[in-house]
């Protein structure tokens, strides 16, 4: 059996785990559900499930992962003492990473393609040209599979070359990457006139806007946001040390996430606000209308819209990478470690079922017609599935576990390093993840299918 891998320092932990944490949910998801649920109070809805909901259920990923330096499954089966029940959460997650694979994929595939066709200058024309452009290639019948299956690829070769070679090397040249870009955008799209209604939108917080679905989709946007739910934090930290301190690295990954997702609203809706875009159009904000908005904002200075936009999407790309590769390793790690396969031939399973999943979701956007399930497209149906119901779950069970099955003792000492830090933050972790995690989750569903 392969030597199992680690993160080499303290720096590769955050920037690996903030790389899976900070991605299309924070550039692409986050700004259109903000922009269809009435912008900053759904932000602060947000904020809160991120304190309240997010931190304590990545700590409880962290310890499990840490604890048991082994994939999901196995991770949690070690935690409950053997009890193989509990192997089944883990699999939940990995099931869950596996489809979110197979449809992030296709978003991160039209990324590649708007990337190459800005810097080709081909997404140059008026509202309706973008608009028909993105309907005709989304629903072509092989080209967005392509983009999709070779973005899947690219992930199987950071993954193959190993956790440190790969994952780690990857993260620290495109976090870095990222947030550089990112910041230049904002800068540029704040000076445009007008841009203070995009700013203010953000901002100032209007409760008339919130409906009876903002919370289950805040909630889900939450976990989404963070990789959680799906053991991929718990994976991530199966290659931590012994050494890291849990509860601060949980909080800087928190952060460094939500101020990237706002970072990301504030290059967005300020530049729309500036040409008079409404920003709730959904799923396609950043396909059909940011084009037309560089284009427009940047009407006196065609070079800056051109270089903004080739920006744009290679910040998605390479924002997107890193989290493809954290999805990939939960099912990477379990098939090395249970099958007993080399790390290659295990990434090669993950690899071919994920791009099966992505053809699919990419040919139900209108290639083929009749793939959905339940009224929705298959893209649609895997995106409500997970994020909405799957994640929840998997974070519910996850906190019951850690909160009420396993060893308080052992608890404290994974927590605390053995009560050398954090010591006294241990009794609200335990009270969060034993009442108020479970309980928030359970309101927000119940009230979700009607119960109450
Ligand atoms: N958090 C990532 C994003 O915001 C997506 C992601 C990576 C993810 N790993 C995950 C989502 C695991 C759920 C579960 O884009």
């Amino acid at each position: 059996m392969e030597k199992r891998g680690s993160f080499g320092t303290r720096l590769g932990i955050i920037l690996a785990t903030a790389g899976s944490a900070v991605g299309l949910g924070n550039v692409w998801r986050f700004p259109f559900m903000t922009g269809q649920n009435g912008g900053a109070s759904f932000i602060l809805v947000y904020l809160l499930f991120v304190l309240l909901l997010g931190i304590p259920g990545m700590l409880s990923e962290f310890i499990i992962g840490r604890h048991s330096q082994a994939n999901a499954a196995r991770a949690y089966g070690h935690m409950a003492g053997g009890k193989r029940l509990w192997r089944l959460v883990g699999m939940l997650g990995i099931l869950t990473s596996t489809v979110i694979l197979g449809f992030y994929a296709v978003v991160a595939g039209w990324c590649l393609q708007y990337l190459l066709a800005s810097l080709m200058g081909s997404l140059n024309g008026d509202v309706a040209y973008v608009h028909d452009y993105f309907i005709s290639f989304s629903s072509h019948p092989w080209k967005p599979c392509v983009w999709a299956v070779l973005f899947v690829l690219i992930t199987h070769f950071v993954i193959v070359r190993g956790v440190q070679k790969g994952i780690e090397r990857a993260s620290k040249l495109l976090m870095p990457l990222l947030f550089v870009l990112l910041v230049t955008i904002v800068v540029a799209s704040c000076l445009l006139p007008g841009a203070i209604d995009g700013i203010e939108f953000l901002l100032k917080p209007d409760f008339t806007k919130l409906n009876h679905s903002t919370l289950l989709e805040a909630l889900g946007q939450a976990f989404f946001s963070l990789s959680l739910g799906t053991c991929c934090l718990c994976t991530y930290a199966s290659y931590f040390s012994r050494d890291t301190n849990l509860l601060k690295s949980a909080t800087q990954i928190a952060l460094i996430d939500t101020g990237i997702a706002i970072l990301a609203g504030l290059m967005i809706f300020p530049a729309a606000f500036s040409v008079g875009v409404k920003p709730d159009s959904g799923p396609s904000l950043i396909f059909i209308t940011l084009p037309n908005v560089f284009q427009q904002a940047f009407g006196a200075m065609p070079v800056v819209g051109y270089v903004i936009g080739i920006l744009f999407y290679a910040l998605l790309v390479f924002a997107a990478l890193t989290s493809t590769i954290s999805m990939h390793e939960i099912g990477t790690a379990f098939f090395t470690e249970e099958l007993r396969q080399p790390r290659r031939r295990a990434a090669w399973v993950l690899t071919l079922v994920c791009s099966v999943i992505a053809v699919f979701c990419s040919l139900s956007m209108g290639a083929v017609d009749g793939i959905s399930l339940f009224g929705l497209s298959l893209m649609d149906f895997c995106d409500y599935i997970t994020a909405q119901v799957m994640l929840p779950l998997g974070a519910f069970l996850t906190s019951l576990f850690v909160g009420w099955f396993v060893d308080q003792k052992l608890l404290f000492d994974e927590f605390t390093n053995q009560g050398t830090v954090s010591v006294s933050f241990f009794r609200a972790y335990q009270f969060a993840v034993r009442f108020i995690v479970p309980f928030c989750i359970l309101l927000i569903f119940l009230h979700q299918f009607g119960v109450i």
